[in-house]
């Protein structure tokens, strides 16, 4: 992960040259028996080589792509934490975390029940109210563009299809929304589909895309979500790139 490697080498440097100490995660503060065997996964794991830093200056602000402080990521879903644990690329397409699906159930219940005790008072982002939806011309093209960017951040959960059947999608409950359902399609307003795309969805998996893509990138991403539910329009969209309709 080329953006990450600074990050990863300083802290790498910090470690061995002994200026930076690994702080006692939470220390004076009371844990449930439950957090305390997830402080102890935790601390048994890699977690605290590429983290520690972060947690140990808690008022750090890092960029996107170097390891996040976990007392200042938003609150996620259980089943969105342990999708990620299994396989994060499905879920972060850039994410540098290696796989801990080895870890038991009762050590992930565990490590997710810690992760929630670090990141108790960090803010939860409200939700942007009634964002206009941008407007997206349907043709070949933005059909091209919006399929790259729902293979790079949807798949992984969505699946290739649409219809929830991504590489963790059967981890989550609920599962993702099987976007081939015309009916169910056809009873949403754009409006809540776009917001949902925008905040993520409270108590699932589905995590807000609002500081991943822009709104256009959002709306175009959505217009192409639609097209599963609608096979013929779809094909006609592959189809008209294949012969270089004009657009
Ligand atoms: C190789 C370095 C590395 C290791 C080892 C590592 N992480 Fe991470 N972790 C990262 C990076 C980088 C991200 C940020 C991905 C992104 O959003 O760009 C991340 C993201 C996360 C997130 C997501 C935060 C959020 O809500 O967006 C959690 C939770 C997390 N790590 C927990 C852990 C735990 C628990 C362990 C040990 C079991 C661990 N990490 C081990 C580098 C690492
Ligand atoms: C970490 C897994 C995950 C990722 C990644 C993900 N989703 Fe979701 N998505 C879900 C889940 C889970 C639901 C909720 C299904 C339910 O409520 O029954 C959902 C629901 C939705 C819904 C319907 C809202 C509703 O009421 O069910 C839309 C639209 C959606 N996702 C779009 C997207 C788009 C577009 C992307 C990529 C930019 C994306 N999702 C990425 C898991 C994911």
């Amino acid at each position: 992960m080329k953006r990450a490697f600074p990050l990863f080498f300083l802290l790498g440097f910090g470690l061995v040259g002994g200026c930076i100490e690994k702080p006692e995660l939470l220390r004076g503060e009371r844990l449930s028996a439950l957090e305390e065997k997830g402080r102890t996964v935790f601390m048994r794991e890699p977690c605290t080589s590429c983290h520690v830093l972060t947690i140990a200056l808690a008022n750090v602000e890092v960029p996107r792509g170097f390891a996040p402080n976990l007392r200042k990521t938003a609150a996620r879903s259980r089943d969105w934490y342990r999708a990620y644990f299994v396989d994060s690329r499905a879920v972060l397409p850039w994410s540098p975390m290696p796989f801990f699906g080895y870890l038991s159930d009762d050590e992930i219940d565990a490590l997710i029940a810690f992760l929630n005790r670090l990141n108790k008072d960090a803010p939860a982002r409200p939700a942007v109210a009634g964002e206009k939806v941008p407007q997206i011309s349907r043709n070949p093209k933005t059909y091209l563009a919006a399929q790259s960017l729902y293979q790079t951040y949807c798949i992984g959960c969505h699946g290739e299809l649409g219809n929830g059947g991504g590489r963790v999608g059967h981890i989550l409950s609920p599962e993702p929304r099987d976007f081939t359902d015309a009916l169910w399609l056809s009873k949403q307003t754009e409006s809540y589909l776009y917001s949902v795309v925008t905040d993520g969805k409270p108590n699932t998996a589905m995590p807000p895309f609002r500081d991943i893509l822009s709104s256009q990138e959002r709306a175009l991403v959505l217009n192409y979500v639609q097209y599963f539910a609608d096979p013929v329009a779809k094909e006609r969209m592959e189809l008209g790139e294949l012969q270089g309709i004009p657009r």
